[in-house]
């Protein structure tokens, strides 16, 4: 379970509930910061590093520190892009820096994550994750970043196949040497697969936490259509931070508590059909393990912190009396957000700041598109005639 939202909102916070709660209940939990900002051992009160401790029974909890293991998976292939860089006549601190690939951090992030997963020790992972905007990313990324490097890595390899010292003589760049190829081939079709087979594992989902604040709100739900266009499952929204009852009372504060309850009704509707879990304002910081049991049964009454609560809609490609079409579900997003295209064998869809390239099945590769429409279940794309007539049939 991935806990994400704007900074500030409690996202440390329910997630540490959340986990408490569950090993309360029986299952063995742990509870891991991948937030480089880590709060998880403040929430805690306790001293946390990447080898996970013991909180309370049947509860661990950890903060990853991709810095420890960044240079496992990235090593060989950071140090060629440095050399490169410096061919280029660039000086060492700019290689360097130039050589930090874009994303390796969230990658070595859920890396380590998946290593604890796998580890069999656990029966529920509770993730503490950065800010909404990284959280994508670190969502995403095996997906986009598999895509990106499978194409790259033939062509540097047709370059080397030559034999590299041989195609050192003709090309003058430095040539990545057998090792790079093998650790990238390592990355690109092992850990990038293991890591996109977990997101989309049908227990893996994502909770988005809120407060009743206007741009809280406005964050969370393009984030929700970001997360649906990549189809990571999101299974609850999580309202944090809400006034109780008696000081609702209070004159002064109903007011408040009037919006509040439009505010969550409102988010209701937008992130339809996930459920809204809700936890109140506390008179003090919510730190310790029985803080956070109370904040937890509050969160969850009834229904276990650890299930996925609700079931998200994935792309479905079909065929009905009109033709072939791909059904993408995109929750709050208008038509003036969204473009849609085919290019060989991709369809390749935008909304807002983010672009899916989906591969298209066979049958529906190389069709020109008849029409994109938005409409309650998501986008519906209308696939028209391919070049060579026999498919059609
Ligand atoms: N329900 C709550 N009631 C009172 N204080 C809260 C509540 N949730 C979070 N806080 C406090 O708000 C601050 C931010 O919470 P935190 O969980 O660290 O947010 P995030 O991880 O999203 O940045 C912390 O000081 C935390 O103790
Ligand atoms: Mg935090």
């Amino acid at each position: 379970m991935l806990y994400t939202g704007k900074g500030g909102v409690g996202k440390t916070t329910t997630a540490a509930a959340t986990a408490v709660c569950a090993a309360e209940r029986g299952r063995r939990t742990l509870v891991v910061s991948a937030d480089a900002a880590h709060s998880l051992g403040d929430v805690f009160e306790r001293r946390l590093g990447p080898t996970p401790i013991e909180i309370a029974p049947r509860l661990d909890a950890s903060e990853v520190d991709p810095r420890v293991e960044m240079l496992n998976h990235w090593g060989r292939i950071r140090d060629y892009l440095v050399e490169m860089f410096h061919y280029q006549g660039i000086e060492d601190v700019v290689a360097e820096e130039l050589a930090q690939l874009p994303g390796s951090e969230e990658i070595t992030t859920l890396l380590a994550v998946e290593k604890l997963a796998a580890s069999g020790r656990y029966d529920l992972l509770i993730v503490d994750c950065a800010p909404t905007d990284s959280a994508l990313r670190l969502a995403t990324l095996p997906e986009v970043a598999h895509r990106a490097l499978r194409f790259l890595l033939p062509t540097l390899q047709a370059i080397t196949r030559v034999g590299t010292p041989v195609a050192q003589k003709v090309v003058s760049i430095p040539l990545p040497r057998a090792e790079v190829f093998r650790d990238a081939e390592v990355l690109i079709y092992d850990k990038l697969k293991t890591l996109h087979k977990r997101i989309t594992d049908p227990q893996t989902s994502v909770r988005i936490v809120v407060t009743p604040e206007r741009m809280v709100i406005d964050e969370a739900r393009r984030a929700y259509t970001e997360f649906a266009l990549f189809e990571v499952p999101c299974d609850a929204v999580v309202m944090n931070r809400l006034l109780p009852e008696e000081a609702a009372r209070e004159p002064f504060f109903r007011h408040w508590s009037r919006l509040q309850e439009e505010r969550c009704r409102e988010v209701s509707e937008l992130f339809a059909p996930l459920p809204l879990l809700r936890a109140p304002l506390l008179a003090d910081q919510a730190t310790g393990c029985e803080r956070l049991a109370e904040l937890g049964r509050q969160l969850f009454a009834n229904a276990e912190p650890g299930d996925v609560l609700s079931k998200s809609a994935h792309v479905h490609f079909g065929r009905d009396a009109t033709g072939y079409f791909a059904q993408v579900p995109l929750p709050n997003v208008s038509g003036d957000d969204l473009d849609v295209a085919v290019v060989d064998d991709d369809l390749i869809i935008t909304a807002g700041a983010r672009r899916r390239c989906l591969s298209l099945p066979r049958r529906l590769a190389r069709r020109s598109v008849l029409s994109a429409k938005l409409g309650a279940g998501g986008l519906t794309v209308r696939f028209g005639a391919t070049a060579s007539p026999e498919e059609d049939r």
